[in-house]
């Protein structure tokens, strides 16, 4: 049943997506009679909301690629698309009002548009069909209309809680920092006492960790719409109201440092190598990015992007000393690369499900991995990935796993709401029964004496590692803090 639950939630996080679409497009400016239509402000939203599956890049349905103004303009096999000026030779216009068996978008699989967009299209054709001044012919619609859309607010009190898909300690492990909606949580681990809260303009925050440097690096997304992963600093004061400070990172230059990266899909997964020198990011896209952090994540420059991976890429790692990234991917493996020679490495195959976390430890070229096959499998890596040791069958998927180089222990948490910690061989150790959430995220502080777990329904547990009677819980959504205990 809490495996069905979860899953139910994959479907809530799917809907609220969807709402949150509708939404946007009920509060889209209708083009009014007199005013012309503009492409990017009437036009664009259209077209990627309703075309842009079937015509992209990649998947270019009749030779038509909409995802920018050049490619609409050069149009598909029969080359009359856009006829500047004659909406009733233009295919654009055409297709959208069609009754027959060329009918766009196609009538087996979507809805017609409403009349009011069919409209506002036909009148920019009518207009000349010109583009915004300054934009690019070849830039990327979706990315233009990003870039110009101003992120909705963090809630001033959560109605409810958002499920804690991200969290981290700060490097004096004095505060857990969760992802909340568009906005940061930091509170301070010994109380769960709320102390600051920054705005992203990111809707769900997916992975986060900080960098030596003291910087924070984020990925996360809207899924199926946008993927982020930016560099935020909270050394400066902001602003002070009721014992909580603000920071202002969706604009402030102080605040986010850097966005690293901009995709058309939901970041899943960050890591970073022990020395602070290289950083991974991956999702699900498939692809799998590394930068160059030598200089602090706020310089980063790109390195290499891996495409190996058939479906999202769920989890990544460093191996300790840097060169080799494992990545868990949805398409049941788990993947090596060697950063240093730039070339994906080896592949390992027996978990037969999608894979969900994954980890490595400091010796041995080993590491671990877990996902919906319920089983932690224990392996070697380089040249090639072989198992050497699993875990007993678990009652749930394990979701999340978290590995302490020091100790060589590492913790699992499964959609059953129980927390392992587990030797670095394979053995069990103690069982968390008492965080009363399924487990979305894990974090432990830098020297493994503490562990910090969020979850699905908002809670969030700081537990000693090396005192089973000690923890600390609350719920991580302002305003709901205090239903916790
Ligand atoms: C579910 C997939 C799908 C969606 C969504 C879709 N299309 Fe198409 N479209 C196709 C396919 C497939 C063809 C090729 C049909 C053919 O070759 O007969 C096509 C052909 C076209 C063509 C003709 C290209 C040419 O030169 O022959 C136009 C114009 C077009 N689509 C516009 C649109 C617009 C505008 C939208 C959104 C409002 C849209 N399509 C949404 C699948 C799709």
């Amino acid at each position: 049943m809490r495996i069905h639950s979860y899953r139910l939630c994959i479907v809530c996080a799917v809907a609220t997506a969807l709402i949150a679409i509708i939404i946007a497009l009920a509060g889209a400016p209708e083009a009014r009679a007199d005013s012309p239509a503009g492409f990017l402000s009437d036009v664009a939203p259209v077209l990627r909301d309703n075309c842009f599956s079937c015509h992209n890049t990649k998947r270019k349905s009749g030779k038509l690629d909409l995802t920018s103004f050049a490619g609409l303009m050069t149009g598909g096999v029969h080359e009359s698309t856009v006829v500047p000026g004659r909406p009733a030779e233009s295919e654009l216009v055409t297709l959208l009002t069609d009754a027959g068996p060329r009918a766009m978008p196609p009538r087996d699989k979507c809805t017609p548009l409403p009349a009011s967009q069919i409209e506002t299209i036909r009148k920019w054709v009518e207009a000349g069909a010109k583009p915004d001044a300054g934009l690019d012919p070849r830039a990327d619609i979706a990315r233009e209309l990003r870039k110009r859309s101003t992120p909705p607010s963090p809630p001033g009190r959560y109605a409810r809680p958002v499920p804690v898909t991200a969290l981290a300690f700060s490097p004096d492990g004095r505060r857990v920092v969760t992802g909340g909606q568009y906005e940061l949580c930091e509170w301070e681990a010994s109380t769960g006492r709320l102390t600051a809260r920054i705005r992203t303009g990111i809707e769900r925050t997916t992975a986060l960790l900080f960098h030596p440097d003291g910087t924070l690096i984020v990925a996360g997304g809207q899924p199926g719409l946008s993927g982020t992963l930016a560099v935020y600093s909270m050394a400066t004061p902001g602003e002070m109201r009721n014992d909580v400070r603000f920071l202002e990172g969706s604009n402030d230059r102080k605040v986010l440092l850097r966005q690293l990266h901009d995709a058309d899909d939901c970041l899943l997964a960050v890591a970073l190598s022990a020395d602070g020198k290289r950083l991974a990011a991956a999702g699900a896209d498939r692809a799998v990015r590394i930068w160059d952090t030598s200089a602090g994540p706020a310089v980063a420059k790109s390195l290499a992007t891996y495409e190996s991976h058939a479906d999202w890429v769920t989890a990544c790692a460093f191996s300790p000393s840097g060169r080799y990234l494992l990545t868990a991917g949805r398409d049941k493996t788990v993947k090596c690369f060697d950063i240093e020679k730039n070339e994906p490495l080896a592949s390992f195959p027996e978990h037969q499900a999608a894979v969900q976390a994954v980890g490595v430890f400091r010796a041995g070229d080993r590491g671990v991995s877990a996902g919906a096959d319920n089983r932690l499998r224990f392996w070697t890596f380089g040249s090639e990935m072989k198992q050497v040791n699993q875990s007993p069958q678990q009652r749930g998927e394990v979701l999340r796993l978290v590995v302490d180089p020091e100790s060589g222990r590492c913790v699992s948490g499964s959609a059953d709401q129980t927390i392992r910690v587990w030797k670095g061989d394979g053995g069990t150790g103690r069982v968390i029964n008492d965080f009363g959430d399924v487990p979305t995220s894990l974090a432990l502080t830098g020297d493994g004496a503490r562990l910090t777990v969020g979850g699905l329904q908002g809670t969030v547990a700081v537990y000693d590692m090396n005192d089973e009677g000690k923890r600390i819980r609350w719920v991580a959504a302002p305003g709901l803090e205090a239903g916790a205990k």
